[in-house]
């Protein structure tokens, strides 16, 4: 059992927009937010002061060197995450960092060793994995209900519409696939169960070498294959399908499940609805860091998860560039 009556203290590095979905998780529940730090001393205090939270650092390295944060969750962007999770765990920090946890496999390699040598947790912040929707699609999926598992076919999209934001900027690992794409990559990987072979992709570029919108067909053992859609250019659409001989699932809110969820199951009998329980969304990656961290076993979505997802995206960036199937 998780110790849950000693608070566990949070600290979050930056004021990015997607603190707003975590500072409730991360007061709540036997958790405490405890810090936040920017670059900016007065941006995080007018945000400590706003959202009640006790410490406000100018620096992330002041927000490190407090001795009394247990853990922190790193929204910043994506060109950043691996650098600062390493610095957070040679600070002792146990690690909740956003998605995509890294831009190569090489740096998810270089987090399996921090977290090793410094005796910390640290995950990506896939907070869709811990809602058990992903479970009960993946028995749907092997239990014999759909047949045999032929292919998966996912979609996140969304029009983004803010000239500046770092995900149009290729020297923040700016690109839908990066941004967006990862999640549906990440979903038809943990549905399939197993590492992808190979990998073949095409994506429309923006003027600076970013994909604005990336199709991508994923090729795993057996025969089974997955159709991956992400955007930037066309309007919000998240979905996934998993495609059987015998039938096929749909579920309609992957990423962002509500509390009660739904999978929808349609065989030659028909159809018929698969109602979900979970937890608040967000509530299951803030849990599962301090779950970990105190029980001394690994997160639900270990790096080594990650790694084969980075690099899943790594080949189909490539594939996209050069038109060939290229290996993952
Ligand atoms: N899981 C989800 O549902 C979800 C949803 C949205 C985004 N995300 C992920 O969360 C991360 C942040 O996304 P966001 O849209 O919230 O970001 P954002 O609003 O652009 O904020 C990023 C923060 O990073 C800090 N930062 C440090 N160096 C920076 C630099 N050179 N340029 C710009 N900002 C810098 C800034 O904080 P200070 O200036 O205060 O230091 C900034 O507020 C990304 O990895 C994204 O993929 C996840």
């Amino acid at each position: 059992m998780t110790d849950t009556a000693t608070p566990f203290r949070w600290g979050i590095l930056g004021v990015a927009r997607i603190n707003r979905s975590l500072v409730g998780p991360l007061a709540s529940n036997g958790h405490q937010l405890l810090a936040v730090a920017s670059r900016s001393l007065a941006r995080a205090k007018t945000y400590a002061d706003v959202q009640g939270i006790p410490r406000a650092y100018g620096s992330y390295e002041e927000l490190l060197a407090d001795p009394e944060i247990d853990a922190v969750y790193i929204p910043l962007p994506h060109s950043l995450h691996v650098e600062w999770a390493v610095k957070a765990a040679e600070a002792g920090k146990h690690v909740l960092v956003e998605k995509p946890v890294a831009l190569e496999g090489a740096g998810v390699r270089t987090l399996q060793s921090a977290a090793r040598t410094h005796d910390v947790v640290i995950t990506e912040a896939f907070m869709y994995r811990h809602h058990p929707i992903v479970a009960k699609a993946r028995e749907l999926t092997h239990d014999g209900t759909i047949g045999r598992l032929q292919g998966v076919r996912g979609t996140f999209s969304f029009a983004l519409d803010r000239p500046g934001d770092t995900r149009l900027d290729p020297e923040y690992g700016g690109g839908s696939l990066w941004d967006v794409g990862c999640y549906p990559v990440s979903f038809a990987r943990t549905i399939v169960g197993v590492r992808p072979v190979s990998v073949q992709a095409a994506a429309n570029w923006s003027p600076a070498k970013v994909d604005l919108s990336c199709f991508a067909q994923i090729l795993f053992p057996d025969d089974v294959v997955a159709h991956v859609h992400s955007s930037f250019e066309s309007p919000f659409k998240t979905e996934m399908e998993i495609i059987g001989s015998e039938g096929r699932l749909l579920i309609r809110r992957p990423f962002k499940p509500e509390t009660s969820e739904t999978i929808e199951v349609m065989t030659a009998k028909g159809t018929t609805t698969v109602t979900v329980e979970g937890p608040a969304l967000y509530q299951g990656e803030v849990d599962d860091v301090r779950a970990a961290a105190r029980e001394g076993r690994p997160p639900l979505v270990t790096l080594d998860e990650s790694l084969d997802n980075i690099e899943t995206l790594v080949a189909i960036l490539k594939a996209a560039r050069n038109g060939n199937t290229v290996d993952v």
